[in-house]
C-alpha cells in the first residue's frame, strides 16, 4: 500500500467502510430507478409497464449476462417522461448517495434512451443538471454529468446526441461509452470522441468488463480515454497492466455489478483486491444500484467481508475514487484530509 494507515480494529471496519469519505465515479442515474419508483412514475404518467407489481418486476431481476440486465433496464426508463421525473429520479440516488457518505458523484446520463422515445435533451439534462444543483445547496453533495453514448447505436447517432446536446455543454463535464460491450469495440466511435476532445469534455469508457483486453486499449489509444469504466479484464493482459500501472489509469470497479451479471461467479473470487495490490488505480462504485443489490457501501462491505481486506486497502480505495475524480485539486486534498481524518478518528 502507498500510504501508511493507523491500526485499527477489524471490528471496526464496516462501520469505517460507511464513513468515510469516498467519490462515486461509475453509475448510470438511469439504473438508481427503484421498482417503487418505477411503478409511481408509471402510474403518475399513465404508463403501461409489462409486470403487475414492484415485486414482480424485482423478481425478474435474474441476470445471466450484461444484455439480460440491458433489455430490462431500458424498459424501467420508459416510464421516464417530464423534466420532474428525471429530477425526482436523481434526488432519490442523491438521498442515497449522502446517506453513504459520498462528497462527490460524477453521473452517468444515457440521453439516447430517452429522446429514441420523443422526450426532449433539454427535458433530460434540465432535470438532472437541477437535482445536482439543489443537492449540492441543500445537502453539501458534489455532483456532476456525464453524458453516455449508447455503442449498440450507431457513431452517427452518437454525433447527432452531442450536438443536440451542445446548447446545454455547461450542464455535463464528460462524455461515456456503455450499453451492450461485445461485438461495438471502442473504434466504431473514434471520430465522436475526436469532437469531444475538441470540446473540452472529459472522456471516459465502458471497456473490458466483458469484452477483452483489445478494447481496453482501443479506449486508451483510439478513443483517447482518462478512465476505464469495469477494465476487470485487463489481468488477462500482462503488457496491459504494465501500462495501467505505469500511466495510474484509474479503473471504477463494480463488484455487486459484475457478480450480477455473471463477470465474476463469487465476491470471494473477485480481481479487484489482486489489481490493487498489482498498484492499479482502482476504487469501487455501484454502476446500477437499484438492479444490483446495493448502493455504493453496500458494495464495499460485500467486498470487504467476501475476501478479507482491511483498512489499508480501505483507505487505498476511498483515496483513489477522490483522486481520480474530475473535480479541481484544491478540492480533493480538502476530501482527502476530510478522509485522513476520519481515520485518525476510527485509531483512537
Ligand atoms: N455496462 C454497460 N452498459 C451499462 C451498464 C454496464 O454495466 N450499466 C448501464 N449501462
Ligand atoms: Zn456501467
Amino acid at each position: 500500500m502507498k500510504h501508511s494507515v493507523p491500526p485499527i480494529a477489524a471490528e471496526h471496519l464496516p462501520v469505517l467502510l460507511c464513513a468515510m469519505p469516498k467519490a462515486e465515479l461509475h453509475m448510470h442515474i438511469e439504473g438508481s430507478l427503484e421498482p417503487e419508483l418505477i411503478f409511481a412514475l408509471a402510474e403518475r404518467n399513465n404508463v403501461q409497464l409489462p409486470y403487475a407489481s414492484v415485486e414482480a418486476l424485482r423478481a425478474a431481476y435474474a441476470f445471466t449476462d450484461l444484455q439480460s440486465f440491458l433489455d430490462i433496464y431500458y424498459a424501467g426508463a420508459s416510464v421516464l417522461l417530464h423534466e420532474q421525473d428525471f429530477y425526482d429520479m436523481a434526488r432519490a440516488y442523491l438521498d442515497r448517495a449522502v446517506a453513504d457518505n459520498v462528497v462527490h458523484t460524477e453521473i452517468f446520463f444515457d440521453p439516447q434512451t430517452h429522446t429514441e422515445r420523443g422526450v426532449a435533451m433539454e427535458t433530460v439534462i434540465n432535470g438532472l443538471y437541477r437535482a445536482c444543483r439543489d443537492a449540492e445547496i441543500e445537502q453539501g453533495i458534489s455532483a456532476s454529468l456525464i453524458l453516455s453514448f449508447l455503442r449498440h447505436l450507431s457513431e452517427d447517432s452518437a454525433m447527432q446526441t452531442l450536438e443536440a446536446a451542445l446548447p446545454l455543454r455547461d450542464r455535463f463535464i464528460g462524455v461515456g461509452l456503455d450499453s451492450s460491450e461485445l461485438g461495438n469495440p471502442p473504434e466504431k466511435f473514434a471520430r465522436v470522441f475526436a469532437r469531444c476532445k475538441q470540446l473540452g469534455l472529459h472522456l471516459v469508457a465502458h471497456a473490458g468488463e466483458e469484452g477483452p483486453p483489445a478494447y481496453i486499449w482501443g479506449a486508451l489509444d483510439v478513443l483517447g480515454v482518462e478512465r476505464i469504466d469495469h477494465g476487470v479484464q485487463s489481468e488477462k493482459d500482462a503488457q496491459l497492466m504494465q501500462r495501467l500501472v505505469k500511466e495510474q489509469i484509474p479503473l471504477t470497479v463494480c463488484p455487486l455489478s459484475n457478480l450480477k451479471l455473471c463477470v465474476v461467479s463469487d465476491l470471494a473470487d473477485h480481481n479487484l483486491p489482486r489489481l490493487l495490490k498489482a498498484g492499479l488505480k482502482v476504487m469501487i462504485n455501484s454502476d446500477d444500484p437499484a438492479y444490483f443489490g446495493g448502493y455504493v457501501n453496500e458494495n464495499y462491505t460485500q467486498l470487504f467481508a467476501a475476501t478479507g481486506m482491511g483498512a489499508a486497502e480501505a483507505y487505498q480505495l476511498a483515496r483513489n475514487s477522490l483522486e481520480a475524480s474530475f473535480a479541481s485539486e484544491a478540492q480533493k486534498a480538502q476530501w482527502i484530509a476530510q478522509l485522513d481524518q476520519t481515520f485518525a478518528g476510527f485509531a483512537a
